[in-house]
């Protein structure tokens, strides 16, 4: 990874392939979830080397659980293994892990997961992960909604005073930065209803590599593409 520029703060990942990637090898759709965590540490490492401060990944969907379900018993048990093997190892490197999404779908032991997690890297300062699961932007939109009507409701937001700045501070996790660089991998071009808030004025960057092959060398061409973008959020270039 080059270090020479500073790297888009809030880098997003749609990770997408998996499926793909296990046919390609003749394997089960499992086995390219399994290569897909190891695809994760490795870009999770290489973020934090080169400065990112905030990573989101797309991990599950609220479409998600539209799949077969010893596909979604596979994945969140992956999830939860990842975050039970990989917690103390981000806590070390100082990276703080936050999940973002509705939790009360989630089994009990994946919450206990989560809360530990989080508990144990909450001190974390070198770069925030924030992982999606059962997330979607119309579900954040939503809860934003939810929670703005009742504060209208309460007495303590006037209905006219609904802005961009109390829209954003009512969301599920109001802290979080709009998105600098959105990456898909796998060749789709779609957003699938990730951070639909965040990615106003997002760069995006796809690639065809299949996430379980993701790494380093993607991570660089999307930073390199990225820094050649000129970003001017409706204004006009600098001169
Ligand atoms: C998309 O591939 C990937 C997912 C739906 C889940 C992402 C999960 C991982 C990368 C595994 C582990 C995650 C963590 C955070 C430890 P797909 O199944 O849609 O692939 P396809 O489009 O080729 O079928």
């Amino acid at each position: 990874m080059s270090a020479a520029r500073t790297p888009p703060a809030h880098v997003a990942i749609i990770m997408d392939g998996n499926g793909r990637w296990a046919q390609q090898h003749l394997r089960p759709r499992a086995f390219g979830h399994k290569a897909g965590r190891v695809a994760v540490d490795r870009v999770v490492t290489a973020c934090a080397k080169a400065g990112v401060k905030m990573l989101s990944l797309y991990a599950f969907s609220t479409e998600n659980w539209r799949r077969p379900p010893h596909e979604v018993k596979i994945l969140m048990e992956l999830i939860e293994t990842a975050l039970r093997e990989e917690a103390e190892k981000m806590r070390k490197n100082d990276i703080r892990l936050r999940v973002l999404g509705d939790r009360t779908a989630l089994s009990a032991s994946l919450r206990s997961a989560i809360d530990d997690a989080e508990a144990l890297t909450a001190s974390g300062s070198r770069m925030d992960v924030v992982l999606a699961i059962n997330y979607s932007g119309q579900w954040a939109l939503c809860e934003t909604a939810r929670r703005l009507a009742q504060a209208v409701a309460d007495g303590t937001l006037q209905a006219d005073a609904i802005d961009e700045a109390a829209f954003s501070a009512h969301r599920p996790m109001p802290d979080l930065p709009p998105v600098d660089l959105l990456i898909r991998s796998s060749g789709e071009m779609r957003l699938s209803n990730f951070h639909l808030w965040e990615l106003a004025y997002a760069e995006l960057w796809f690639t065809d590599v299949l996430w379980p092959d993701f790494g380093e060398a993607q991570l660089d061409a999307a930073f390199a593409a990225y820094h050649h973008r000129d970003r001017r959020f409706g204004a006009l270039s600098q001169p």
